[in-house]
Order: C-alpha cells, then sequence, then structure tokens
C-alpha cells in the first residue's frame, strides 16, 4: 500500500449519490463519463474507492481496464471481465439448485451458459450476459470501464459499446437503475467519440472532468513531513502546492522527488520545498525535451502530419485539399494522399504510437499531452522546434 495515499470519500460520496439518482439533475445514472490526464489516479480512485462505494449499495461491481493488455481486443476483455463475474454466480446458483434437488426456479436456464463464451457466435451476447448476471446474483449491476476511449480502435470493441448501451435502456426503468455504466478515459477529446456524434453509442451524455488531487492533497503530505521531520515545520504548504501543479497533479514524481530530498542520509534542511519546485521544473524540461527529440525524429512528412494534427485538432482531416497545401509548405514537396498515408502508418506503427485511429478510420494524436507542448511553444513563439544542426537561423 502507498504510505502517501490519500483518500477521497467527498469525491466518492458524490459520485454515488449522482449514479443512484440522489442528485434529481444529474444524468449519471444513463452512464458516467469521467476524464482526467495520465497519471494522475483514474485508476486507483475507480478500484480502490468507487468499486468498494458501489458494492456497498448493494450491486455487484464489474471493473475492466482497457489498456490492461494492449494486445487483447478491448471488446474480448469487457466479455470476459462479465464473464469472469457471472461465473461466479452460475456457480452459487448451482449449488443452491443441487441442494435443493431441482432446478432453481427461474434461474436454472441460465445454468446451461458458458460464461467463457460471452460475445462469441455460440454464445450469450454482452447484453444477455449482463441480464444473467443482474438475475443470478439478484443484484443491481454496475460496470466500471477503464481507458474506455480504448474501446473506439477495434469494431468489436465499438460493438461491445453499443451492446452495452442497448442493455442499459433494456435493463433500466424510469425508478430501478439495474445497468450503471462508469466509464473513464485519459483523453477527454477521446472518450468524447462515445458520445459526441448521432451514430455514437452514448449520444446525448457528458462528460465530467474528474477532479485531481487537490490542496488537501498537499496538507495531508506536508503533515507527514512535519510528523516525520519535526525540524521542518512549519512546511511551506504553498510552495508544495506550487510544485503539485508544476507536476501536472501527478502524485507519483511528487512523492518521488520528495523522497529524493528528505532523505534520512542527508538530513533534509529548511526551505527544502524550494528544491521541490526545482525538480518538479527539471521534470518538465526533460518530458519537453523528449517530445521535442521524438519529433525531430520523425521525416519532414511526418512532422508536417503531427502539426497539422496539433493545429486542426477534432477537426483534422488526413486527405483532405488543405491538409495536402499544408504538407507540402511545410516539406517543400507535392504530397500525394497515398504518401501521407503512409506517413500516418508508419507514425500509428511506431512504438511508442504517436497516432492513434479509430475502427472508423479517425486520427488523434495517442498523446493528449503533446497538445499542451504544442500550445506552450506556440504561444511563446518558438513552434515548430528546430533541430541543433539547423542552426539559430
Ligand atoms: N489518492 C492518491 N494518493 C496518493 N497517491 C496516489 C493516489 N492516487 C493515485 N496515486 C498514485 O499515482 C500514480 C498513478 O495512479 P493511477 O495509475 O491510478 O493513475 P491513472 O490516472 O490511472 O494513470 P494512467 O493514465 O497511467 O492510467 C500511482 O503511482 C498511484 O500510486
Ligand atoms: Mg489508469
Amino acid at each position: 500500500m502507498n504510505p502517501f495515499y490519500y483518500a477521497r470519500p467527498g469525491l466518492t460520496e458524490a459520485l454515488v449519490r449522482d449514479l443512484t439518482g440522489g442528485n434529481l439533475f444529474s444524468d449519471a445514472a444513463n452512464g458516467l463519463f469521467l476524464a482526467a490526464p495520465r497519471r494522475t489516479g483514474k485508476s486507483t480512485f475507480l478500484r480502490n474507492e468507487l468499486e468498494p462505494a458501489l458494492a456497498h449499495t448493494g450491486r455487484v461491481v464489474v471493473y475492466v481496464d482497457l489498456w490492461s493488455d494492449r494486445n487483447r481486443d478491448p471488446g474480448a476483455l469487457i466479455a470476459e471481465a462479465i464473464g469472469k463475474e457471472l461465473g461466479k454466480h452460475l456457480g452459487i446458483v448451482a449449488k443452491t439448485a443441487k441442494a435443493a434437488g431441482v432446478e432453481h426456479v427461474g434461474l436454472g436456464t441460465w445454468l446451461k451458459v458458458d460464461p467463457a463464451k460471452i460475445g462469441k457466435t455460440d454464445g450469450l451476447t454482452l447484453a444477455e450476459a449482463v441480464r444473467a448476471l443482474r438475475e443470478t446474483s439478484g443484484k443491481a449491476v454496475a460496470l466500471i470501464i477503464d481507458e474506455a476511449q480504448h474501446a473506439l480502435t477495434s469494431s468489436q470493441g465499438e460493438s461491445a459499446m453499443t451492446a452495452l448501451k442497448s442493455a442499459r435502456d433494456q435493463l433500466n426503468t424510469p425508478d430501478v437503475a439495474n445497468l450503471l455504466l462508469i466509464m473513464s478515459g485519459s483523453d477527454r477529446d477521446k472518450l468524447l467519440r462515445l458520445l459526441n456524434t448521432n451514430a455514437a453509442p452514448f449520444f446525448g451524455s457528458a462528460i465530467s472532468m474528474m477532479p485531481p488531487l487537490g490542496e488537501d492533497f498537499i496538507h495531508h503530505i506536508a503533515e507527514m513531513i512535519s510528523r516525520t521531520y519535526p525540524q521542518l515545520a512549519p512546511v511551506d504548504v504553498a510552495q508544495l502546492w506550487e510544485a503539485f501543479q508544476r507536476f501536472a497533479h501527478r502524485p507519483q514524481p511528487f512523492v518521488r522527488a520528495l523522497g529524493q530530498i528528505l532523505n534520512p542520509i542527508h538530513p533534509p534542511e529548511r526551505g527544502f520545498e524550494r528544491h521541490v519546485l526545482d525538480m518538479a521544473d527539471l521534470q518538465r524540461a526533460d518530458e519537453e525535451r523528449a517530445m521535442e527529440s521524438a519529433y525531430l525524429a520523425l521525416r519532414p512528412i511526418e512532422q508536417a502530419v503531427i502539426w497539422r494534427m496539433l493545429e486542426q485538432g477534432d477537426r483534422f482531416r488526413p486527405y483532405d485539399a488543405d491538409a495536402l497545401t499544408f504538407y507540402r509548405e511545410k516539406t517543400g514537396e507535392k504530397i500525394s494522399a497515398q504518401k501521407a498515408q503512409n506517413a500516418i502508418e508508419a507514425l500509428r506503427m511506431q512504438t511508442p504510437s504517436l497516432i492513434w485511429k479509430s475502427a472508423k478510420g479517425e486520427y488523434a494524436l495517442d498523446d493528449a499531452g503533446m497538445k499542451k507542448w504544442f500550445k506552450n511553444r506556440s504561444d511563446e513563439g518558438i513552434w515548430p522546434p528546430q533541430s541543433p544542426e539547423s542552426g539559430a537561423a
């Protein structure tokens, strides 16, 4: 367990209230979509706090992280997670039926189900599986899908989302939400693709930003520091809070920096907060340098494609006339649609992948953090990055 772990019961309570109808003006019972940037604690929160809290309301909770295995189809991961939970309940039903000597009234038909075949041609559909889980457990179901935008990268994943939407519509009545859907994502723009067009599975729902850890987390850390190193009290919370923000609200590098500075071998001194700030700046500079060298390592056409995507955001169309003109301007060469397509494929196939592609053929930057980098550089008038050998012209 992480000794710096900071629980957020207030957030948990508010979300559970929204999900279970305690908030008249919340639409969460129709699906809760939460976005937060990378490494800010989404999965930890969903698993350690939201999942047990929902279980506490008498629901059976299924959690699946679509990034848990990038080599597996996201649709299969969803089916497997539901199947695993269903398997447990079928086991209980089977035992009860056996003890009673007859097939358990009403539930007996589910006993023939093979939970490993969910979503396959000879198995239950996803919607049927959710119904089976509802009936065999005797409880309403809550399904938490972490990194849900990843479902859109395969057609099986996309159909799983549509199936879940239809399961929700079939199972829920205005009075009872038998299926709660909670989806999180580390890229708001990609998550938005699940709900922003007429054809999107959850058209009409809205995304909420999941709040990052706040100043109260820093107070908690400051207290721990004062307790361990009384000579450092009072800790300058304002400076630590500033540092945490510069670490983009990511607990891991922040705590790591503290660990390096508050080191029992070299007794820490007053004013250590300043060093934490410096380390945040160093880390940011390192990350920017890494993005810069990744960008500079690309071929000119690949750079032009990334530039176009950064500039256009969700308006990006890879091969329209304006895009082709843009590529020509930036590379000084005539670029055909075929050539642009080859560049996009190369960017998508490289590891780590720079481009994300949905099953429908829409493209986005894989790393949402690049947008901020682009914006900062553009605002400072230092875009595009120049390779050192090209000189400071
Ligand atoms: N409430 C918390 N208090 C302290 N540390 C935390 C808290 N939540 C998360 N962390 C730490 O932050 C790091 C990132 O957490 P987590 O993996 O949950 O984030 P994430 O947003 O799901 O990341 P990713 O974008 O990689 O999926 C982990 O090292 C975790 O231990
Ligand atoms: Mg995560």
